[in-house]
């Protein structure tokens, strides 16, 4: 189970200038009932896409299916996609899988290798390339993308297809699975095609919404990981963050810190600081998650606002000796949420050695999980001191519900910023311009007006170059 701790965001940890105090939090009651309002509206009718996820049986039974038949057959996997296409999966397998999984035995890993590629980078694919080539026969292809053009996941498509065709030849559409819209666009045309099977990516949840979808659930259970204890975590959540008294609500609760301390402390900026390696995924999946929904230029009506908190992520304890000078002494500018954990998947002892030794005999027979929750709490201390807030996401342990848990609540935070800020949370306009300007400078048809419109930036002026 996760919880929320909000003590050190109040008035009383860090004062009334930098914490919320009850005054605030009157005074911002009426808003958060609104928005809660707006998006149970939209979850009852329907409207929410994401919001049936946690229950959605026919999904998960697809994901299994196709799971149970690639997996006594599969050595590796390579998932292409991007943005939401990607995150989910690398945050999912990051926290629930060993940071070794990929270099124990077929039989202690339980799934086949996992290779995340969500970047066009030459040397990232042609190192996988030159990898699996050599075991094409069992490696599998998961290309993912809801519109099925991203140029980045089309062109590692074109690659890793060629590679399969060269390799296994005819035989070669049964090592693909690719998971894009139902009925139509030009990966669900080439997977009909080619015969390969496929997944749906839910047409009413965007991207960053859709971890939750065959998106996240296929790779999570080709590599062993309970999806159905994490959608049962997701449900859990949601029963949680629909519940009517908002001070009672972990959703609401955080909403109106995160609303308060954008809008009324002078806080854009909203670190995420998970004191776990396992969930440093999670942050940058929330990193997207965030800036993608609330960076807006637009309010609903049309008025220019310009709004989004910017979302950062640290990792503690590492950038305690990286960030944290900036976060206690430069300005105060920034909400610290941490990421806590009270029970690791693994822990360590470290020797009793070196009792005569002053600066270290402290350390004898200390878990490192203590070391780390000592290191947090510091940190937590330090900056209340310095007048900077902080709220605290604690994890029982970290299991496939408590990450549920954790994907739902934040996505529904998500949207009731998105009503607290009056933006739509569910569009990314400002992303397609960049989109379409690499289409006209890879020279796609039908972009040759943008080609040209953009000509005069793309010419280098040597005066600037030193
Ligand atoms: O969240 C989003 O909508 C984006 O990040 C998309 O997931 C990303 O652009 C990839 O798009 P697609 O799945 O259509 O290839």
């Amino acid at each position: 189970m996760i919880q929320l701790y909000w003590k050190c965001a109040t008035d009383q940890a860090v004062g009334p200038e930098h914490g919320v105090t009850g005054e605030d939090l009157e005074s911002v009651a009426p808003k958060i009932r609104a928005a809660h309002e707006a998006v149970m509206d939209q979850v009852r009718k329907g409207q929410l896409g994401y919001a049936a996820l946690p229950a959605q049986t026919d999904y998960r039974q697809k994901v299994m299916a196709l799971a149970e038949r690639y997996r006594p057959n599969t050595t590796d996997m390579i998932v292409l996609g991007i943005g939401g296409s990607a995150l989910g999966n690398i945050a999912l397998h990051a926290a629930l899988n060993p940071v070794t999984y990929n270099l124990l035995s077929d039989r202690s890993r339980g799934g086949p290798r996992l290779f995340v590629l969500d970047n066009v980078a030459p040397a990232l694919v042609a190192d996988t390339l030159r990898l699996l080539g050599r075991r094409a026969k069992t490696t599998l292809i998961n290309v993912i993308s809801k519109s099925g053009e991203t140029a980045e996941t089309a062109s590692q498509f074109m690659i890793f297809r060629e590679m399969l065709r060269d390799k296994i030849g005819a035989d070669f559409a049964s090592r693909i699975v690719a998971i894009t819209d139902a009925q139509r666009g030009t990966l669900h045309d080439i997977a009909a095609n080619d015969g390969f099977a496929t997944l749906p990516v839910p047409d009413d949840v965007g991207g960053r919404f859709s971890v939750l979808s065959p998106v996240g659930l296929f790779s999570a259970a080709m590599c062993g990981i309970d999806i159905d204890a994490l959608l049962g975590g997701a449900a859990a959540m949601k029963k949680r963050v629909e519940a009517p008294h908002w001070r009672e609500n972990p959703a609401c609760v955080l909403a109106a810190i995160k609303y308060l301390a954008y809008t009324a402390k002078g806080k854009p900026i909203h670190v995420m600081m998970p004191y776990s390696n396992r969930l440093y995924g999670l942050a940058d999946w929330y990193r997207q998650l965030w800036a993608e929904s609330l960076g807006k230029k637009l309010s609903r009506d049309g008025g220019e606002v310009f709004a989004g908190p910017t979302p950062v992520k640290a990792l503690g304890a590492t950038d305690q000796h990286s960030q944290v000078q900036l976060y206690r002494e430069g300005p105060n500018d920034k909400l610290i949420v941490f990421l806590e954990v009270a029970k690791h998947p693994r822990d360590v002892r470290i020797p009793d050695v070196f009792a005569d030794v002053p600066g270290l005999a402290y350390l004898r027979g200390a878990k490192l999980s203590a070391l780390l929750a000592a290191e947090k709490t510091a940190t937590e201390y330090a900056m209340g001191v310095s007048n900077r807030p902080s709220v605290t996401i604690k994890f029982d342990k970290i299991s496939p519900e408590s990450v549920g848990e954790f994907i739902y609540l934040y996505e529904f935070v998500t949207s009731l910023c998105g009503e607290l800020l009056d933006i739509n949370a569910y569009d990314q306009p400002a992303v397609e311009l960049g989109k379409k300007c690499t289409f006209a400078l890879m020279g796609r048809e039908g972009y040759e007006d943008l080609a040209a419109e953009i000509k005069p930036f793309v010419r280098a002026d040597k005066k600037y170059l030193v």
